[in-house]
């Protein structure tokens, strides 16, 4: 059923405060992706949005804020590491999670003792949190879908029944780096990003602050789940750069092998394999995380599968954002069969 278009055009600064003060959710830009917004004093508003998205209770919302103030009101601990990592990092693409104060309603955290902070740099989003105190905002997608970048995707997402804030296209293109604050010197990486670990563990140790990553037994969250970010047409990622024929052979006999279903997640199995719709990344990690969300919206939907031709080279350092998210997209990975070549 179409539905009537509530909010065919993007509202204004002043417009967005209103909404977010009368308890309605708004899509906000970041420099990361779009974020769906709710004031974290709403609850109603808060319910909104899982939904809104269709995302299940048990995966936590990223609180925003626009001044340490009021981080620290959302934390009931501080430790040092978080005054260090603060005045580096923010404001920008990294997310805290840290215990959680009493403000924190949990629905937020999803019944969960922590919460996950994040200062985003975007001037617009700024400018508003200062104005409306923090907001809750997971990525503006319905659950398990690809990430926004542009305003128009929020609209087409939600078939213009959200408000949306354009504040242009998102500068980095995929989510923030996510760490969680164990101790002041111990860190456990959840979601990688822009901000590397290795940039955080330097920064940290020429501040005369070592740090040690651990490993937590991750709990269930989609933004470690395996199968997420997923657009429309399956995407493949073929490491062995096959030719068409040899690649759709394989994909014959391996795609009906996969589950349809992984983490709630749907799996997406095309009945055909004879068009392809060729993915080309930038060479610079930044301009290709930046531009992968709007690449994956832009996939014909005349196409059976998309195919990106990847290296082993770019999964490591500066790509390790972008690969995490490609690998959440993809329905199949066909990796080489000689890994040293
Ligand atoms: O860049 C971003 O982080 C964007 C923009 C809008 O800020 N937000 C975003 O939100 O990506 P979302 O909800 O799509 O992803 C947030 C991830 C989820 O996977 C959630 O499980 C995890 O953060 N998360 C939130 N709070 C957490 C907590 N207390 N402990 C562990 N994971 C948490
Ligand atoms: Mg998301």
């Amino acid at each position: 059923m179409i539905k009537k278009p509530l909010f065919a055009e993007t509202i204004t600064k002043e417009e967005a405060f209103l909404f977010l003060s009368q308890g309605n959710l708004v899509a906000i830009p970041t420099e990361t992706v779009y974020g769906l917004a709710a004031s974290i004093t709403n609850e109603e508003a808060l319910k909104k949005i899982f939904q809104v998205k269709k995302r299940p209770f048990f995966d936590p919302l990223i609180v925003h804020v626009s001044n340490l103030d009021q981080a620290k009101s959302c934390a009931s601990q501080w430790p040092v590491v978080c005054d260090l990592l603060t005045k580096e990092f923010w404001p920008g693409p990294l997310t805290l999670v840290l215990p959680k104060s009493s403000i924190i309603s949990s629905l937020i955290t999803s019944g969960l003792s922590t919460v996950g902070l994040r200062m985003p740099r975007h001037p617009l989003a700024q400018e508003l949190i200062s104005r409306t105190g923090p907001l809750a905002a997971p990525s503006a997608n319905l659950f398990g879908k690809t990430s926004p970048t542009q305003a128009i995707h929020v609209q087409y997402e939600f078939q213009n029944q959200i408000p949306v804030l354009d504040g242009g296209n998102c500068h980095i293109g995929i989510e923030s780096t996510i760490i969680e604050i164990i101790s002041d010197s111990e860190l456990c990486l959840l979601r990688p990003g822009k901000i590397q670990i290795e940039e955080i563990t330097q920064n940290l140790f020429k501040k005369n602050h070592p740090i040690k990553w651990v490993n937590k037994e991750k709990a269930l969250s989609p933004g470690s789940m395996k199968h997420h970010y997923m657009p429309q047409t399956p995407l493949i990622i073929d490491f062995e750069h096959l030719n068409q024929e040899d690649l759709i052979i394989l994909l014959k006999s391996k795609l009906p092998l996969l589950p349809s279903e992984i983490e709630e997640v749907q799996i997406i199995k095309p009945k055909n394999i004879s068009t392809l719709h060729s993915i080309l990344l930038d060479s610079s990690p930044e301009i290709a995380a930046r531009t992968f969300y709007s690449q994956l919206r832009l996939i014909p939907t005349s196409s059976d599968i998309a195919v990106i031709k990847w290296d082993l080279l770019k999964t490591k350092g500066p790509w390790e954002g972008l690969w995490d998210r490609m690998k959440k997209a993809a329905t199949y990975i066909h990796f080489p069969k000689n890994p040293s070549s």
